[in-house]
């Protein structure tokens, strides 16, 4: 992985990213020939930080994404912070053509998101708490797991990139902030805080 690896990432209003991302082929992923655009999907999520980047978002129209988070990402949050989120370690992941659906039974949660691709905003968006991935990795072997909070939210929120949908699009748009009124007045208190002083419900 190197610097030029580091792509530029699409912002907002780039059709690219309103359009369904189309289904890699299994054999592609077994010859390799998606692994130089992994690696700059990785290098560039990396560098951003950022804890998931989607094909689209570097002007690639397929339905591939990577994952990844861990202590180095979440050093901002207090353990409390990180303890509401659920914000709990996701190796890197390569995810071609995933399938997120709920997991039975486990209720939605709402909490601040951003996206690498509408900068400098944030809004509130209530995900499941739980959803099971399907998807087949960079060798074009299947995943079937079952992910709860944050690393859950992160393939939520990825899997909408694939299909043309920014967080935005689900967001409680009256919590929509930018990061400089986010940092001085919501981060660290609970949503509900927010919620009382914006005028929306979680
Ligand atoms: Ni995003």
């Amino acid at each position: 992985m190197s610097a030029e690896d580091v792509l530029p990432i699409v912002q907002c209003g780039d059709p690219v990213l309103r359009r369904p991302a189309q289904p890699v082929d299994p054999a592609v992923l077994r010859t390799g020939a998606l692994r130089r655009l992994i690696a700059q999907m990785r290098a560039t999520m990396e560098a951003a930080p950022g804890v998931g980047l989607a094909a689209p978002q570097v002007g690639v129209g397929i339905q591939l994404a990577v994952v990844q988070d861990g202590p180095e990402r979440w050093e901002h949050l207090t353990e409390e912070e990180r303890a509401a989120r659920e914000r709990t370690a996701l190796p890197f992941t390569v995810l071609a053509n995933p399938v997120v659906t709920p997991a039975a039974g486990d209720g939605m949660v709402g909490f601040y998101e951003g996206c690498l691709s509408v900068p400098g905003l944030t809004a509130l968006v209530a995900r499941h708490r739980a959803v099971r991935v399907r998807a087949l990795d960079e060798h074009g072997e299947p995943i079937d797991q079952v992910l709860s909070g944050w690393p859950a939210r992160i393939v939520q929120h990825e899997a909408d990139h694939l299909g043309g949908r920014l967080y935005l699009d689900r967001a409680e748009t009256r919590s929509l902030s930018t990061a400089d009124t986010y940092a001085r007045l919501w981060a660290g208190r609970p949503p509900a805080d927010a919620a009382a002083a914006l005028g929306f419900t979680l």
